[in-house]
């Protein structure tokens, strides 16, 4: 068992003052700049090499990454929901969007505009329902193949973090493509992570790509704050009864056996995917209705892990 330590941050805060600053060419990515197909585009070789220099972003309390092992568990909907249940209790939250592959954030949070470029040459993030966002899709039209080299991607992910004036935030949420692969890697190199969020579906097919995602990231080494198990009951609208569509608790049973904590669970339910559709997830449409409660009680439960582990003193990477 490791610690992470506050000296972590530390040690990288020059190195990252020299990275954002050696940004000169900041401008919006286009789809050809992604597509592979462009050969003139491929960075000269000697920038092709992932930098290991640490962003540390010193004005985020908390960067917290949302993963999963496995695809469409429902990680952008716990994102954004939660993002806006934590600026509901009063934080300052950022909503970065990570998935270079399917950014949706901008679908559901109701947004599709380019970030405007400050006279520092700092890309500026779109607000909506009080969350500062920042996504991919920003930047790269909805249909774009999303085709990336590796160096380009990793670049993006450092300017989505290094070149967007975030400003003072509470928390950073950002949301990670499904699985294990290279934008975790990319990201948990370029910035000291506070932890991850797992989010699982109850059945152990979901259930045995989360033992692949805290695998990664206990490699990586950052913290797994939570497991958050989506879609775990049905609530029926007329009478209120619950029914387990899925397996029961399989996510709960998941965190006990990590020794992690289980942040809580959130009804499968129509209206949390027909609000993200139409661009007011549910906790900013209606934040009186049950689903919106079930978000507010992960948000709280993730305050309550993140104050309890001492800010990012003591959190336990397994
Ligand atoms: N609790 C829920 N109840 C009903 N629908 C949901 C729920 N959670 C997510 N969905 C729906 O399931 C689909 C997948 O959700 P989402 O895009 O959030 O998953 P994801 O894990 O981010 O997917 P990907 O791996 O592709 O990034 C979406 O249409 C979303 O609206
Ligand atoms: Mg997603």
């Amino acid at each position: 068992m490791r610690f992470l330590k506050k000296g972590d941050d530390k040690k990288s805060k020059s190195e990252s003052d020299t990275a954002t600053k050696g940004h000169p060419d900041l401008k919006v990515i286009s789809g050809s700049q992604i597509s592979g197909r462009q050969p003139q585009q491929q960075a000269p070789p000697q920038q092709q090499q992932p930098q290991q220099q640490n962003i540390t972003l010193p004005n985020i309390k908390y960067k917290i990454a949302v993963a999963s092992g496995k695809g469409g568990v429902g990680k952008s909907t716990v994102a954004t929901n939660l993002a806006i249940s934590l600026a509901n209790a009063g934080g300052a939250v950022g909503l970065m969007d990570a998935d270079a592959y399917g950014p949706s954030i901008p679908t559901m949070m109701g947004i599709q505009e380019q970030p405007k470029v400050s006279p520092e040459r700092k890309l500026v993030p779109l607000v909506r329902h009080n969350i500062k966002l920042m996504s991919i899709g920003f930047m790269v039209p909805e249909e774009q193949a999303m085709i990336w080299r590796g160096p380009m991607l990793h670049s993006s992910i450092r300017q989505m973090l290094s070149d967007v004036e975030w400003g003072e935030l509470d928390y950073l949420i950002i949301d990670l493509p499904p699985g294990t692969g290279d934008v975790a890697l990319s990201l948990t190199q370029a910035l000291p992570l506070t932890g991850a969020l797992i989010v699982t579906t109850p059945q152990d097919v979901a259930l045995a790509d989360v033992r692949r995602g805290v695998a990664m990231f206990e490699r990586l080494g950052v913290p797994i704050l939570g497991i958050i198990e989506n879609m775990s009951y049905f609530l029926c609208p007329h009478c209120n009864e619950k029914t387990e569509i899925f397996r029961a608790d399989g996510g709960k049973n998941m965190s006990e056996r990590f020794g992690v904590e289980f942040l809580g669970q959130i009804p499968l339910d129509a209206e949390v995917c027909t609000a993200g559709d139409i661009g007011v997830p549910i906790v900013a449409g209606h934040p009186e209705s049950p689903q919106s409660e079930a978000f507010g009680a992960v948000a709280q439960e993730l305050e309550t892990v993140l104050e309890e582990s001492g800010d990012e003193d003591e959190l336990t990477i397994l």
